[in-house]
């Protein structure tokens, strides 16, 4: 059978991350200005389903995307490119029709991000359709699938492993590199294994700063260099925080983290002002609480508006009993989301 008559298909569940380290600013084709260091989650998630068949129309890429059961132009336009950089090394992805659906297992505009978990699956869907059409194994098939989920949105090379994972060269790790990440669990500590995420969403709605506007930002940025000279530094702390099992380190560490991403924000040439007044009411409470009852519960941020809460799983009871009595009423409608340290992506 020839290329043209090819069909086949394939589905990836792939989740979402939060970064503990975090990426911000980038050079060349997606590559990061720092290390990064993020656990991946278990409940947020796209499904992607992937197909191809015989092509009807000319030359290039021929794409039906439905975002949600629904034809999404906006979406289908963002992938155009990305889909003809695999071609690159995916060259059936011009000579077939292709057919992709996707869905998320959270709101669309909730303010958690997708970016994520849609290139990852997607990246994790190329991979198997390579495989399939040209009968040819991958010789690395999750860092291949890690690289070309960057290619999409850089903190989705951190998702297509579970647990813990490290994208960024590093003198601190052997192995590590810019152009994928690769996965740290077994130098992970037994008190960081079972750690859960609590998204608290402050506000919903498209962010502020896109990713790509903020990353942009840093170019012009008067505290680039001193950043991210301090974040390959924190990569070099939180691994060995990570070693050691040093929970206040952590807490200390991460925390950190956030608050000088938002500090970046505010003191970029064009400033932004992501907090709002309910980010910092969640973040004073916080702290009073993890000085009130010695639980290690920290938070990191996004560059937006939402909480992350984390902690240990050991202490889920008493800080989700903390969350509905005190932090629910800071969340717009209520809303929170709660995931743990995920296995990784799943082909379905
Ligand atoms: O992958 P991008 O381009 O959406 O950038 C993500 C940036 C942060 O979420 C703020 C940090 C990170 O490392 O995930």
């Amino acid at each position: 059978m020839s290329i043209q008559e090819e069909t086949a298909s394939v589905c990836w569940k792939s989740p979402s991350n939060i970064a503990l380290v975090k990426y911000w600013g980038k050079r060349g084709e997606q590559l990061p200005a720092n290390p990064s260091i993020s656990f991946t989650l278990d409940q947020a998630t796209t499904e992607t389903n992937f197909k191809v068949g015989p092509k009807t129309e000319g030359s290039g890429i021929s794409l039906d995307f439905l975002f949600e059961n629904q034809k999404n132009p906006i979406f289908e336009e963002k992938l155009m490119p990305f889909l003809e950089k695999a071609s690159r090394d995916f060259a059936w992805l011009n000579d077939l029709h292709i057919e992709i659906s996707s869905s998320n297992t959270f709101p669309h505009s909730s303010g958690i991000a997708s970016s994520a978990s849609a290139y990852s699956a997607m990246a994790l869907c190329l991979c198997s359709l390579h495989e399939k059409i040209t009968g040819e194994k991958l010789e690395d098939f999750f860092s291949t699938a890690s690289y070309w989920a960057r290619i999409g949105s850089g903190s989705a090379c951190r998702s297509v492993y579970g647990g813990y994972n490290l994208w960024g060269s590093t003198p601190f790790l052997e192995g590590s590199s810019d152009q994928v990440a690769v996965n740290i669990d077994h130098l992970v500590h037994h008190n960081f294994k079972d750690f859960s995420d609590t998204i608290l969403i402050i506000e919903k709605g498209k962010k502020a700063v896109s990713s790509t506007a903020g990353h942009a930002l840093l170019k012009q940025h008067p505290f680039a260099g001193t950043r991210y000279h301090l974040a390959a530094e924190n990569t070099g702390k939180l691994l060995n925080i990570l070693k050691a099992g040093d929970l206040d380190g952590f807490i200390h560490l991460v925390e950190a983290e956030a608050l000088m991403l938002h500090a970046l924000m505010m003191t970029s040439p064009t400033p932004f002002i992501l907090m709002k007044p309910n980010t910092l009411a969640v973040l004073e409470k916080i702290k009073d609480f993890r000085n009130q009852t010695g639980l290690h519960l920290l938070f990191t941020l996004d560059a937006g508006a939402n909480v992350h809460l984390l902690n240990p799983e050991s202490e889920d009871a008493k800080i989700q009993e903390f969350v509905k009595n005190e932090l629910i009423g800071f969340c717009q409608n209520q809303t929170y989301f709660c995931n743990h340290i995920g296995k990784g992506p799943e082909l379905k």
